[in-house]
């Protein structure tokens, strides 16, 4: 399936790149910063899943940032869709495929501690996979897939951007349901600052292919509880669009750097 789906990635043009990117909700429009860029929607490639999600466009896109070649996923399927685990990490087996030794994956993500405020973005330096599912079939998860030297990079480039980073740990659930109260304190009990549906199977099934991996959020709104009022799926879409520009010119100021 990976051999045909690259044939029919490659009749549209060479998508090839050392760099690749997968773009979550609302984060979408960091691809407007490349240049000759090549796309093909998601539903051409064989074996790709398509998202239902709002805001979700779906299709990757092959183009230059300065002359470096970028790979850019739009959009992805969550497990709570109904897809499976392989279904979910198949996009990063593609992009490993395609060249990719390094990934950006990004997300919105509710924030679980109130000096992280709504349109923060957040490097992500630990996972807790609360999913009850792994991509490890049957072994163990490494403890760390972040590179301490890559996030200390990563963390000089974005101050010397003027790009205020936060760092913290991210906590997957399955969804498809915004978290309780309850849960939330329970995930900060656990020393979890931030709360979202994906990339842990991504983070996950990237560095067992070797690739570097780079996780980032964008703080959307606060999780459930940590406020008195009740979040929704607007508020976590007019957030992204709020700070989309800042993280786009953290990505762009992040692949210029090639420090991972
Ligand atoms: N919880 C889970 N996923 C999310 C949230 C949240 O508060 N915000 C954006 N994605």
């Amino acid at each position: 399936m990976i051999n045909r789906a690259i044939t029919a990635i490659h009749k549209k043009g060479e998508f090839k790149a050392k760099i690749a990117l997968v773009l979550g909700s609302g984060l979408g429009n960091f691809v407007e910063s490349l240049s000759n860029p090549t796309s093909i929607p998601f539903s051409e490639i064989p074996g790709f899943p398509i998202s239902t999600v709002e805001g979700h466009s779906g299709e990757m896109v092959h183009g230059y940032l300065d002359d470096i070649p970028v790979l850019v996923n739009s959009g992805r399927v969550h497990f709570y869709e109904g897809y499976s685990l392989a279904e979910v990490v198949y996009p990063i087996r593609i992009l490993k495929a395609l060249g990719a030794e390094s990934i950006v994956l990004t997300n919105a993500a509710g924030s679980i501690r109130k000096d992280y405020i709504p349109g923060d973005l957040m490097l992500i330096d630990r996972l807790l996979n609360l999913t009850g599912r792994s991509v490890y079939k049957g072994g163990k998860e490494p403890d760390s897939i972040f590179d301490n030297e890559i996030l200390d990079n990563i963390r000089l480039i974005a101050k010397r951007a003027g790009i205020n980073l936060k760092l913290g740990s991210y906590a997957g659930l399955n969804g498809p349901s915004y978290e309780t109260p309850a849960e939330i304190r329970f995930l900060r009990l656990k020393k979890a600052d931030a709360v979202g549906m994906s990339t842990v199977h991504e983070s996950m099934a990237a560095f067992q292919a070797g690739l570097k991996v780079v996780g980032l959020s964008c703080l959307t709104n606060y999780a459930a509880g940590i406020l008195d009022q009740a979040l929704n799926h607007a508020e976590v879409m007019e957030t992204g669009l709020r700070v989309r520009d800042d993280f786009a010119r953290l990505l762009s100021e992040l692949i210029r750097s090639q420090a991972f």
